[in-house]
């Protein structure tokens, strides 16, 4: 059945999206719409800013007086918590579900906007008691359970920007993060249900306190309810906290500058030091928002599943602002895919009456190897659109996403994006024609070109670099302290265009082909990790002296991590050394950042100036041709 697509829209490898979805679609006439975004950006962004709550409204739209530093709704006055909750609250939305919640166990949670706005009165009022202010931030590092929500939303009401550690992370990754960001509060849990057990993020935290000096509160959200270390006068439970009569006072949304900061998020570079990526409350809000809407065509009537994790852009974007924006029932998961049974997703999807699913083709890849006969269970008729991110999706699973989920009726959002790009970028809209594998078309407002080293654009179908030609309302705004390479990152390669990192092709049709990173990123299940990272977790090991990390292409997580390592004088490397460093990494970094395999070496490959040649490492792993040698050193 695999290559049998079930529905006879599909012509050569193009899906013609059928009439009926074209006629619910928000936007029917893509070509017109673009062009004339292109051609007039301001007015474009202008007239969707509209739609959305400012208590003055801006003087300039785009303000492109100080590139690459660009400023977008300039000295307008909002706050995007305001445009996600209190705006709903005075419509019939008040009543409406914001937030279905299931977690591992089978225990469910449903919150309306109006229950929502409680909660998060309620956790703005703990921030505030624990001398939060504007423009502290506040880092988060939660499982994924309402609270991260109410938590992230509560810092951004009272003018706080957040900055969320996804919960895979550990040690190390944590405690670099709460430095660099000077976070004075730090909000975490217990405990998250993985798989049945229990992850210890609070034994982590106070690992992760102990090795950085800036936290002086960290409150503690019950979720397993064992029995975890509580430092006196440092550590409070939230639900104590909440008893306290004052937490449940009302609690205004401050309106703050469009150009504010409402969030840093840390991302993997090319150094082994992530980029904390800025992001402000003015322009992301209207390009979450309006990319949403479009691209999974948004109705009051769906119930839309985002499968991410809140820690990432990913839930950022499209499980926490992006919904509320919208005034959207969104549906969000604990645990793990495939727990207790490989039909767990299928299951809820039945259960809840999901419309829209949006996920990765790492966890597309990863059910798919249980079968079809998990799926096929479960009545799946309440989709109507599906969505992909994270990395290129494989044809193959591209089809039976297509067929075995979709059942051969729902178009597939591939949307092409990054941390630093706030939102969608290159996607289809329900109405554009589909080829398995590509990301399509530009968003509206996007210039994308695929050009040479030069800068110059390549013929179509050749191999080149990902840019952006002008600056969009949810483009980040800087690196937090570091606004030098800020430029040197994404600005200084090709003049007036932001490098995405990646390259691309672009056929003759004008859709896009995403390949790629083309710096030391790796890609592992769809997470972002930096080689520098995860080789100096390496040699923070004893026996460590010198590592190198390259991604070796594998079956479902798209890649994996494979090390080599150069023991110190008079170690000898063995199977249990190797697992003791595999283990070692994944306390460092995370469970995501551990090496598949570790190979002991004599000796690295590297430039005469001392630079490690991973492409030759990796072209040797995959016995492909080695390419210049000319600056190996001997
Ligand atoms: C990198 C950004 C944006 C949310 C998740 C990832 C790769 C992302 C696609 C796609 C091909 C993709 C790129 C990009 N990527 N989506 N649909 N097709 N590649 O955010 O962790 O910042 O990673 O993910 O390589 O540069 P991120």
């Amino acid at each position: 059945m695999e290559d049998n697509l079930m529905n006879n829209n599909f012509e050569g490898e193009v899906y013609h999206p059928a009439q009926a979805i074209i006629d619910e679609a928000h936007i029917k006439d893509y070509e017109y719409l673009y062009k004339m975004s292109i051609d007039n950006p301001e007015k474009f962004w202008s007239e969707r800013a509209e739609e959305f709550y400012w208590s003055k409204k801006w003087d300039k739209v785009l303000d492109d007086s100080n590139p690459p530093f660009y400023q977008w709704f300039t000295n307008a006055k909002t706050n995007i918590v305001y445009n996600c909750i209190d705006r709903h609250l005075k419509t019939w939305r008040r009543n409406k579900l914001a937030l279905i919640w299931e977690g591992e166990g089978g225990d469910v949670k449903t919150y309306s906007y109006f229950s929502l706005n409680r909660e998060v009165i309620k956790f703005a009022n703990v921030l505030k008691s624990m001398g939060v202010q504007k423009g502290d931030i506040v880092t988060i590092y939660m499982p994924r359970i309402p609270e991260l929500i109410f938590a992230m939303l509560a810092c951004a009401k009272i003018g706080a920007a957040h900055s969320v550690v996804y919960g895979g992370f550990s040690v190390d990754a944590l405690a670099g993060r709460i430095e660099d960001a000077e976070s004075k509060v730090l909000i975490t849990a217990d405990g998250g249900w993985l798989r049945g057990s229990i992850v210890p993020l609070k034994g982590i935290v106070d690992e992760a306190i102990a090795r950085q000096g800036t936290i002086e509160h960290v409150v503690v959200v019950k979720r397993t309810g064992q029995e975890v270390h509580m430092a006196p006068g440092r550590d409070y439970y939230y639900h104590d906290l909440c008893e306290l009569p004052v937490m449940n006072q009302n609690c205004e949304t401050e309106m703050v500058d469009s150009e504010d900061m409402l969030f840093i998020l840390y991302t993997s570079g090319t150094t082994g030091k992530p980029k904390g990526i800025v992001h402000t409350h003015g322009g992301y809000m209207v390009y979450t928002a309006t990319t949403l809407k479009y691209v999974f065509d948004l109705k009051d009537e769906d119930r839309y599943w985002c499968a991410a994790d809140p820690g990432w852009i990913t839930g950022h974007s499209y499980i926490v602002y992006g919904p509320l924006l919208n005034g959207a029932t969104s549906f969000m998961y604990e645990g793990a895919p495939n727990f207790p049974y490989p039909n767990r997703w299928w299951k809820m999807i039945e259960k809840y009456g999901i419309s829209i699913l949006y996920t990765a083709p790492t966890a597309i890849r990863g059910l798919m190897r249980f079968g079809n006969a998990w799926a096929n269970r479960h009545d799946l008729s309440s989709l109507r659109l599906l969505g992909s991110v994270g990395e290129p999706i494989n044809p193959e699973a591209w089809k039976w996403y297509f067929n075995v989920i979709g059942r051969g009726k729902c178009p597939i959002m591939d949307t092409w994006w990054q941390t630093e790009t706030g939102g969608f970028m290159i996607t289809p809209i329900p109405i554009t024609p589909l080829k398995p594998g590509s990301a399509t078309k530009p968003f509206f407002g996007i210039d994308v070109d695929v050009v040479d080293n030069d800068g110059k654009p390549v013929p179509a179908g050749e191999e080149g670099n990902l840019v952006i030609k002008k600056p969009w309302p949810a483009m980040l705004r800087t690196i937090y302290k570091d606004p030098e390479r800020y430029v040197s990152q994404y600005w200084s390669t090709f003049k007036n265009m932001y490098q995405a990192g990646d390259s691309a092709r672009k056929d003759k049709d004008g859709y896009i082909w995403v390949i790629g990173r083309l710096d030391d990123v790796i890609k592992v299940s769809g997470y972002r990790l930096g080689t520098a990272e995860i080789e100096s977790a390496l040699v923070s090991h004893n026996a460590v002296a010198e590592a190198a990390v390259i991604g070796l292409p594998h079956e479902v997580r798209g890649n994996t991590i494979h090390a080599y390592v150069l023991l110190r004088a008079g170690i000898d490397g063995n199977d249990a050394l190797a697992e003791d460093l595999k283990k070692h990494v994944g306390h460092e970094i995370g469970p995501i950042a551990k090496p598949e395999k570790i190979t002991f070496v004599d000796v690295l490959p590297k430039t005469r100036s001392g630079k490690i040649m991973r492409r030759l490492l990796k072209a040797r792993a995959l016995g492909l041709p080695e390419g210049d040698k000319s600056t190996l050193e001997e």
